[in-house]
């Protein structure tokens, strides 16, 4: 692996070979999705504590500070939204220019496997990925599911890991899902876990990453169980100590009681 892309991954994924990434990228085809009307409001509690924030370029310049944000994975991918016909129809929109420009760690786009558009979506992680490892950017693919949020099982999402990482991407986002070491242990490159929408509370959000850290994941790009949570420092405090301390949910549980009254 060239240095670049060493060093990139290695501001990404901390020593301890685990990560926090802080996703607000979901306006991309959802709008002003709630807690995320002002991005920058919403962020400005979070940031010390994330390990990576995946944003697109207009949130980013709009509402980032660049003194004061953790390493950016800058997400290259999109055309559809929530009232469109079809939420797989994308394509690359963000150019590598602009990911350097940006001093992007890394980029991001989403796959849709087994969708219409499969073809197109895994045609398009193989060119970036094509184009990012000339500078040597990593790519994180995401497998995305649209509005089908039942295909999350392990046979599914282990076929979309697996087809990523063949594709070149070098961190795979995908859910968590019932008997995830399937997933992990048939992909060859590191897993990241998304959260989707915002679960009823916040002890079955500390169980899934916990299981999920257990079956080989290496960390969470989880958004809306965090900035939509009525207590989201105590929220991502709490899934950092599981990250990054070994927490286990009980103290996570105790972790977040404790940050909520502060
Ligand atoms: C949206 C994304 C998000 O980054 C991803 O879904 C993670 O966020 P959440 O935990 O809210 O699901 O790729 O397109």
């Amino acid at each position: 692996m060239d240095w670049g892309m060493k060093n990139r991954l290695s501001r990404l994924i901390k020593a301890d070979g685990h990560c926090i990434f802080l996703p607000i990228d979901h306006g991309y085809f959802q709008g002003p999705t709630r807690k995320l009307e002002k991005p920058g409001e919403t962020i400005a509690p979070l940031v010390s504590y994330a390990d990576g924030l995946f944003v697109t370029r207009g949130v980013l310049r709009a509402s980032v500070d660049p003194g004061n944000c953790p390493p950016i994975i800058l997400r290259m991918s999109g055309g559809s939204s929530i009232i469109g016909k079809d939420l797989a129809n994308e394509a690359i929109t963000t150019s590598v220019q602009e990911a350097v420009r940006l001093n992007a760690a890394a980029v991001g786009m989403s796959v849709f496997v087994g969708s219409d558009y499969e073809h197109q979506s895994l045609v398009n992680l193989g060119n970036l990925v094509n184009d990012c490892e000339n500078y040597g950017i990593p790519v994180m693919a995401v497998t995305a599911v649209g509005k089908e949020l039942e295909k999350r099982d392990a046979r599914y999402l282990s076929l979309c890991c697996r087809i990523a990482a063949e594709f070149g991407a070098r961190i795979v986002k995908t859910y968590w899902c019932e008997n995830f070491d399937k997933v992990v242990n048939g992909c060859p490159v590191p897993v990241v876990m998304a959260g989707g929408p915002k679960c009823e509370t916040e002890v079955e959000v500390f169980e899934f990453v916990y299981d999920g850290m257990g079956n080989g994941a290496i960390g969470l790009n989880l958004g809306r169980n965090v900035w939509q949570h009525a207590y989201p420092v105590a929220m991502i405090k709490a899934l950092r100590a599981i990250i990054h301390e070994n927490a286990s949910v009980k103290d996570a549980q105790d972790i977040f009681e404790e940050e909520k009254n502060i």
